[in-house]
């Protein structure tokens, strides 16, 4: 099996704290650092943007996998991949022409992700796999950290994960909320080798938190 990586989603670190926390992550082993950037629109919240994701660039060798919930994502792929972006996700649901966008992305020598909220089924994933680096199923409504993981999702994970299989491409399958010692297993289970983890890396010892999620999923 492909190694599974844990990338810790910076939504619950503390900012005034980041580069402190940075370098606890690196620390112990952790290579990919997720980046939520949300617009008050296409979800029910508002993180941070571009200029957060630049100024957090030059501090940590971490690829930055930028999860983009903002409605036509279109019209900022340019500042992401200027503030330093190493893959950049859009949602399915937030654009007309998401292959579009995907192809936009990757001109700009930049990777390129696709995720579903939780009421989107995989299918409309596999038209796409021509035009994706990275597959991202969410496992909560988007918008929040701290959610339930939703178990049902586990479906989703495990047709992408055969889609991908087949086709032989080099998509990294991703999931994203809820994800915990207990739910980290079952999600890899599924198919997933990309999981995104919030509160439970960020959430008092964040080192002790990373052995643990780790010794889950073996
Ligand atoms: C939710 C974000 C997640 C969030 C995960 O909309 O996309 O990346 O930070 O947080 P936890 O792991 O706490 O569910
Ligand atoms: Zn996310």
């Amino acid at each position: 099996m492909e190694k599974v990586y844990i990338a810790p989603s910076a939504l619950s670190a503390d900012f005034g704290k980041a580069a402190e926390q940075f370098k606890l992550l690196e620390e112990s082993g952790i290579k990919y650092l997720h980046l939520d950037v949300m617009d008050g629109i296409f979800v029910p919240n508002i993180s941070f943007g571009q200029v957060v994701i630049k100024s957090l660039r030059p501090h940590t060798h971490m690829v930055f996998d930028v999860h983009l919930m903002i409605t036509e994502p279109e019209r900022y792929i340019d500042d992401f991949v200027k503030a330093g972006s190493d893959y950049i996700t859009i949602h399915y649901e937030a654009t007309k022409d998401p292959a579009a966008v995907l192809d936009m992305i990757r001109a700009r020598g930049v990777k390129a992700g696709v995720s579903v909220k939780p009421g989107t089924p995989a299918e409309v994933l596999l038209p796409l796999i021509d035009h994706a680096d990275m597959f991202l199923v969410m496992t909560v409504e988007p918008g929040f950290g701290g959610q339930r993981f939703m178990a049902d999702m586990m479906p989703k994970l495990e047709a992408l994960r055969k889609a991908i299989d087949q086709s032989g491409k080099d998509i990294i399958l991703s999931v994203d909320g809820g994800v915990d010692p207990v739910t980290a297993p079952v999600a890899v289970k599924a198919g997933a080798r990309l999981l995104v983890a919030g509160s439970s890396v960020f959430k008092g010892d964040i080192q002790g938190n990373i052995k643990a999620l780790e010794k889950a999923i073996g």
